[in-house]
C-alpha cells in the first residue's frame, strides 16, 4: 500500500533564484504600507526586544525593525532568499544573523527570541494541521510576542478572489483565515491577542495580530 505524500504548499519551494529575486520588486507604495502596519504593532514591543524574522525573505523586514533599533535575526527556508537577505544586510551594514530555517521545525531553544514575526506566509499555509504545527512552533520559540501576518476572509479582496474562482478563472491558492480561527491556534499554544492590526479593515485582506504568552508578566 503506498503512503500519502505529506501536505504541502508552493509557498514553502517557489522561491528558487527567480522567484526570489522577482519578489524583490514588490510595488514601494504597497511595502511602506505594510512596513506601516508593522511599525503599529512594534509600538507595543520594547525596543530590547530579541526579534527572530521569521520567514524573512529578502530582510525587508528584518532591515526595517533592525534600523529602529532592535535586535533582530532573520530566518528562512529557500537558499536564494537567504542570499539576498545576507547582501541586504551586508549593504546596511547592519548585524543581524542570517539562518536556514524551517518555521515548522525551528531548531531554536524554547524561549530563545522575546517577540517573533512571522510576515506574509501564514496564508500559504493550507490546512488547519500545517497552521497549528507553525503557531506551536512560533509559540515555543518566542518569550513574550508573537506578531503574525494573516488573511482576512471579511474584506473586498478576498470576496473578488473567491468570485473569480467561482467563475472559472485562476483558483488561489492563497487562503484567508478568520481571527477567530486564529486565535483558536493560538489559544492553544498558550497565548492570547494583544491587538489586530490592518491597513484598512474590510478593504485589504492582509491584517497583522500581536499576540502574547499568557503569564508573561516581563515587558
Ligand atoms: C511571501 S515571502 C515573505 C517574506 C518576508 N516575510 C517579506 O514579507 O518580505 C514568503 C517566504 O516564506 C519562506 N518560507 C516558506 N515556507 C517556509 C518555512 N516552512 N520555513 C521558513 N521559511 C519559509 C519562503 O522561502 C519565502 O521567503
Amino acid at each position: 500500500m503506498s503512503e500519502e505524500p505529506p501536505v504541502t504548499y508552493r509557498g514553502r519551494v517557489k522561491y528558487d533564484e527567480r522567484t526570489a529575486k522577482k519578489y524583490q520588486a514588490r510595488k514601494s507604495g504597497k511595502h511602506r504600507a505594510e512596513m506601516r502596519m508593522v511599525d503599529r504593532a512594534f509600538a507595543l514591543v520594547p525596543r530590547s526586544h530579541r526579534v527572530l524574522d521569521v520567514p524573512c525573505g529578502g530582510g525587508r523586514v528584518t532591515l526595517h525593525l533592525a534600523e529602529r533599533g532592535y535586535a533582530v535575526t532573520a530566518a528562512d527556508l529557500s537558499d536564494p532568499m537567504l542570499e539576498i537577505a545576507r547582501e541586504n544586510v551586508a549593504k546596511n551594514k547592519l548585524n543581524c544573523a542570517v539562518e536556514k530555517q524551517d518555521l515548522e521545525q525551528l531548531t531554536f531553544g524554547d524561549r530563545a527570541f522575546d517577540t517573533i514575526i512571522s510576515f506574509r506566509l501564514f496564508h500559504h499555509f493550507p490546512t488547519r494541521e500545517i497552521r497549528q504545527r507553525a503557531v506551536n512552533e512560533l509559540c515555543r520559540v518566542a518569550r513574550k510576542y508573537v506578531a503574525l501576518s494573516y488573511f482576512s476572509p471579511l474584506s473586498v479582496t478576498s470576496a473578488k478572489r473567491i468570485l473569480r474562482a467561482a467563475l472559472g478563472g485562476r483558483k488561489t491558492e492563497k487562503h484567508a483565515t478568520p481571527l477567530r480561527e486564529v486565535r483558536g491556534y493560538f489559544a492553544a499554544a498558550g497565548f492570547r491577542l494583544v491587538r489586530d492590526f490592518a491597513q484598512l479593515p474590510l478593504i485589504h485582506t492582509m491584517h497583522l495580530a500581536l499576540f502574547e504568552r499568557i503569564g508573561e508578566t516581563r515587558p
